[in-house]
């Protein structure tokens, strides 16, 4: 897909040909980009997210998503807004093993944080169709099994009027689309909701002061973590290495043609020994039908990650001492039950879930690590938090 910052080079450059050819090109396309690192307040050590060219991101368009993100009115029933499942006090995540829907009905995955979300080339955990925010909104708006917001086709237009009839909305919509008079549609409201998410950007953790050249943001112990993480013993790099800590990972420099879309198998289940996982949920497959792609799943980023318990796609790790065991042993075993197997013995594992020793002291260090990926910044800024609790 083509972005929008190339839109704007090819611009900038035919501009500058035809008025003024003395100027350097590179100075203009740097100015255009400025103005989208100021927009999405990016901070200085990431690249810039790729923007899809059909959603050009405005203060306007956030200012709508972030009111329309915390809006029960969102919902068929009015009861769930997008916070009901994120939270910002949990980097956007809830803290349950799996949400429920606005009428009670229960869905399989455990909801995600959404920090860095606009750096993942593929959405959810598990999908490798929805390459772009706006793709996914679609499900938790619409969806009708499991119901989430529930705006299914017979309670559209009652929740487009809702926003339609009111003054603020009204004036909201017509700034965020100035080119449109129609008012409220499920297509601007994903649109904005979408370009909101872009701007759920975390990048000033503990870490990223280390990473910027403040070396005392890290204990020794966090850096013995770090060392830990990035070594060929814990191997955890391999799948959540990088600036976002995942693998699945894009930017605004990625070159489409070369764009990986990874997902593992990492040994959390193996009924009846031939690698299968519970029906409800087996990642890819229930998407491809490839009996390889069972048990494959996008490695989440690591950001936040001690705020975003319950862990994995079922939420079935509850804490992070219990994630790094998980990876000593090699995969999980469940000795009873409907769901019983040994995970390391996953034939479809990644070969990088092995399972190794560490001492006390190593594992320490690892989650300490984890828990510097902490930013107190994200979790409380103003910019990302619910407008209808301000004075
Ligand atoms: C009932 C709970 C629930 C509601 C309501 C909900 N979500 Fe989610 N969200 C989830 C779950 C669960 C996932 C993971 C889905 C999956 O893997 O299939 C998710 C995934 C996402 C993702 C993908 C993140 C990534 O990095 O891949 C985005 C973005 C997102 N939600 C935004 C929203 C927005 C915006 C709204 C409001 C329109 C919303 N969600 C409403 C539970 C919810
Ligand atoms: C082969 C790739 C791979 C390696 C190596 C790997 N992981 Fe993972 N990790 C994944 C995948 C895939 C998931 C999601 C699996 C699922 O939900 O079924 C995951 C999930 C996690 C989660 C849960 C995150 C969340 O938001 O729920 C944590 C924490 C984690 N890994 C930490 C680590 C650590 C620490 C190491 C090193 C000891 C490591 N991983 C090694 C692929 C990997």
């Amino acid at each position: 897909m083509q972005n929008i910052l190339s839109i704007i080079v090819l611009c900038s450059v035919s501009y500058l040909t035809a008025c003024d050819s003395s100027s350097e090109t590179t100075v203009v396309t740097s100015n255009e980009e400025i103005d989208l690192r100021q927009l999405l307040k990016v901070p200085e050590h990431f690249a810039i997210p790729p923007i899809p060219d059909f959603n050009v991101p405005t203060r306007e368009k956030i200012e709508l998503g972030r009111r329309l993100f915390y809006d029960t009115k969102l919902s068929a029933n009015q009861t769930q807004s997008c916070a009901s499942c994120h939270k910002q006090s949990l980097a956007f995540s809830d803290g349950k093993v799996t949400p429920k829907g606005s009428t009670g009905e229960q869905l399989v995955r455990n909801s995600q944080g959404l920090a860095n979300s606009a750096y993942h080339p593929t959405l959810t955990w598990a999908n490798k169709v929805f390459l772009e925010i706006e793709d996914q909104l679609q499900v938790p708006i619409r969806a009708d099994d499991p119901v989430e917001l529930g705006v299914t086709p017979i309670y559209v237009d009652e929740v487009l009027a809702r926003f339609n009839n009111d003054n603020v909305y009204i004036g909201l919509f017509a700034n965020a689309f100035p080119e449109s008079s129609t008012g409220a549609t499920l297509n601007k409201i994903i649109q904005a909701l979408a370009t909101f998410c872009r701007t759920l950007i975390s990048g000033d953790s503990p870490y990223d002061r280390y990473y910027q050249g403040d070396k005392t943001a890290l204990t020794q112990q966090q850096l013995l973590g770090f060392q830990l993480f990035n070594g060929e013993k814990f191997e955890c790099f391999h799948c959540h290495g990088g600036i976002n800590f995942s693998t699945s990972y894009r930017d605004n420099n990625s070159n489409l043609g070369t764009q990986t879309y990874p997902f593992f198998n990492n040994g959390l289940y193996n009924l009846n020994g031939d690698g299968s996982y519970p029906t409800d949920d087996q990642g890819l497959f229930d998407q491809t039908f490839n009996p390889n792609h069972r048990g494959f799943f996008r490695p989440p980023s690591l950001r936040n990650v001690a705020l975003t318990a319950p862990y994995m796609h079922d939420g079935s790790i509850a804490t992070l001492r219990e994630v790094i065991d998980h990876y000593l042993r090699g995969g999980r075993l469940i000795e009873n039950g409907p769901n019983a197997g040994d995970g390391r013995l996953n034939p479809l594992k990644s070969g990088l879930v092995r399972g190794f020793s560490a001492s006390e002291e190593e594992i320490a260090a690892v989650i300490a690590f984890l828990e510097s990926l902490t930013d107190e910044n994200f979790v409380n800024n103003p910019d990302f938090s619910n407008p209808f609790s301000e004075k």
